[in-house]
């Protein structure tokens, strides 16, 4: 009885301690966003109330976890972190066949599971689960709540931490408070954006932009049988939130607890762009999303201090940076971010062969170090590709950006003359000129385009997995890409999927392809490679992500290099984004502080030939492996060289 009493005291004591740690990380937010609301000292009481009692039924071994994080806050930022991202039907049917894949996992070297929508969606298209109808709940063709947790559980003790979505932005409008609001009662009414008339909608319209113009034009729902228009920015079946009301605030803070208790280490929290509306705005990234995130993120950490925030902001390079906390929110928000930018930069420089732009961006937006956060960084995901160049940008590397764009598009749609990729168009926006891609990673790169393109299909695919392995930050690797799963094209005899070309690159898991049986198999180099790149990432200290990301201006535009700046020794990472074997003068490397030519991703040292190094050779991971030797044609290699000088930690000016 006394020790229980103790326990309980110790508990006590721990949520004052985080509640006092990150107090000044919340009222002030919520002071701002909701201090005028008349129920605002109510709104603060129930607040504390659902903290404390999410903390008290936080189970011991999570409570146990939550003091391990606090006392080792870098353990996201190590070089041991690799995603995987994945459906669970896809990958593997149901939540209980996924215990049958940890194996692979591990092989892999995986230590983070994205484990895609897994919440009750509505039923039929559900956007691929984003249409959430209730958020306590597992989809029933996955499993249970139960299952769920036995899963993180297992997994954890694996080693491999848990991230599932959490969709902020909108709720299925079969969501009980949908429900409800339908039927004209006004308290729930308030927990979304609608209107008696289509006044105030035509007035937003004006500066709002389309999210999928092709199949859910228009950002507004009238419904006949209630007389109300609702925000829906995505599809008519998701219902916008409405944040400026704080009883919305105080339901996601519990449900966001209710699922950090079931075992769920990281929280994607999806469209978080879209979530506060402005007159005469694209009412997208607005000061007050920040406030809600950086106060969200505050409330994990009094009664979660384990869990960490994933924002889902796929916007331009200077829009996405403050999704992991700048200004007032440095290191108070976000602790991950997609890196949109480096994604969309590695297929506009595979395309054009020429990296000054990917250059120019990386570094002229984006900061050497982070605080208290990192990238997710990725190649492939879920969705389409959109070519988020601003035109700024692409004048400053001396290009249209009207221009960029469309042979961005026309050559993943595999129309423009020569091209290897074989996507598809997705939301074509015939007012803005505006068309985004689908296809899998390997569709993209080249692996349906001829024999002929085979090999280099293989060396753009692992390129790109050695990129995301290296920029900093938690590299993920969506589902199939590591054994080179090409485009679905069943995807349109599937009635809820066919108006949605998305479904292309979420195909079947191929599990015949990972018996390896056939080394020269695509599927067998590309995930042999991966499998190598995640391993040598593992060893190398100085990839950690708390070390600074240098973008480098060299003399060769077909390679893209940046250092990182490890107390140890700065590392340059080099790209070959060309099918030509390409060169750098040593001088160069020179200049950079480079002491020793060492190719840190198959452990080799290497040779100069005339002053020039160049990317063939042994410079890749794959002579370790004693597969591919054969192949003595390797352009998009890639090599590291470590560096023993301080002189690179000089700033290095944008030209
Ligand atoms: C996110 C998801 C996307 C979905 C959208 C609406 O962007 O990644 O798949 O369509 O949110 O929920």
């Amino acid at each position: 009885m006394a020790r229980a009493a103790s326990a309980q005291g110790g508990k006590d004591e721990l949520f004052a301690l985080r509640l006092e740690r990150s107090a000044p990380d919340l009222w002030p937010m919520l002071d701002l966003l909701y201090g005028h609301h008349p129920d605002y000292e109510q709104f603060r009481a129930a607040l504390l109330k659902t903290l404390k009692k999410a903390w008290d039924s936080r189970p011991d071994d999570l409570c146990q976890l939550d003091l391990r994080r606090d006392l080792n806050p870098e353990w996201f930022r190590k070089p041991d972190m690799a995603g995987y991202v994945f459906y669970i039907d896809r990958f593997a049917k149901d939540l209980s066949q996924v215990f049958e894949k940890i194996d692979y996992l591990q092989e892999l070297g995986i230590t983070y599971v994205h484990l895609m929508p897994c919440l009750k969606p509505r039923p039929g298209d559900s956007d691929g689960g984003y249409s959430v109808m209730d958020y306590r709940k597992i989809n029933p063709d996955y499993g249970s709540m139960d299952d769920f947790e036995a899963l993180t559980k297992a997994l954890r003790e694996r080693g491999i931490s848990v991230c599932i979505d959490l969709v902020l932005n909108h709720t299925a409008k079969e969501h009980a408070w949908a429900k409800k609001a339908a039927k004209g009662d006004k308290k729930y009414q308030d927990y979304y954006l609608m209107f008696d008339d289509d006044t105030l909608p035509k007035r937003y319209e004006e500066s709002l932009v389309e999210v999928f113009p092709d199949n859910a034009p228009g950002n507004f729902t009238y419904y006949p049988d209630f007389g109300k228009w609702v925000w829906t920015t995505f599809n008519e079946h998701q219902w916008d939130l409405n944040w400026a009301n704080p009883q919305v605030f105080l339901e996601i803070v519990d449900i966001m607890l209710f699922l950090a208790n079931r075992g769920v280490d990281v929280l994607r929290l999806d469209a978080v762009a879209f979530m506060w509306k402005r007159m005469g705005t694209r009412c997208q990234s607005e000061p007050e999303v920040h406030m809600i995130l950086q106060a969200l993120r505050a409330c994990s950490r009094i009664a979660s201090a384990s869990v960490l925030h994933l924002e889902e902001a796929i916007v331009s390079p200077a829009e996405m940076l403050p999704y992991l906390g700048r200004g007032l929110h440095d290191g108070k928000e976000g602790n991950l971010a997609y890196h949109n930018s480096l994604m969309v930069q590695y297929w506009s420089a595979l395309a054009s062969r020429d990296t000054t732009l990917m250059t120019q961006v990386l570094a002229r937006h984006f900061p050497e170090t982070l605080s208290n956060a990192t990238y997710a960084t990725y190649i492939r995901c879920h969705d389409d590709i959109g070519w988020a160049i601003t035109d700024e940008d692409a004048q400053a590397a001396g290009l249209s950006g009207h221009h960029h764009r469309a042979f961005l598009s026309d050559f993943y749609d595999g129309t423009f003359p020569g091209s290897f990729a074989r996507g598809t168009l997705f939301q074509v926006n015939e007012a803005t000129g505006d068309k985004r891609i689908s296809g899998t990673f390997a569709s993209l790169a080249g692996a349906e385009a001829g024999p002929e393109q085979r090999e280099f299909a293989v060396q753009r695919m692992l390129m790109g997995h050695a990129l995301i392995a290296s920029f900093g930050g938690i590299p993920l690797i969506y589902m199939g890409d590591e054994v080179a799963l090409t485009n679905d094209y069943g995807y349109v005899n599937a009635p809820d999927h066919a108006h949605d070309s998305r479904w292309i690159h979420r195909p079947q898991m191929d599990w015949a392809a990972t018996d390896l049986a056939d080394a020269n198999a695509m599927s067998t180099r590309v995930y042999l490679g991966t499998r190598d790149i995640l391993a040598r990432r593992k060893e190398i200290q100085g990839l950690h992500a708390a070390y600074g990301t240098r973008i480098c201006f060299g003399p060769n535009r077909a390679i893209f290099a940046f250092a990182r700046l490890a107390p140890t020794g700065t590392i340059l990472c080099l790209f070959n984004f060309s099918e030509q074997w390409q060169s750098l003068p040593t001088q160069w490397l020179d200049q950079q502080g480079l002491t020793r030519y060492h190719d840190l991703l198959s452990d080799h040292p290497i040779a100069v030939s005339d002053g020039q190094v160049s990317s063939r050779g042994r410079a890749t991971w794959r002579s370790r492996r004693g597969y591919g030797q054969s192949v003595d044609h390797r352009p998009y290699s890639v090599f590291g060289y470590e560096q023993r000088s301080d002189r690179c930690n000089q700033a290095h000016p944008v030209p």
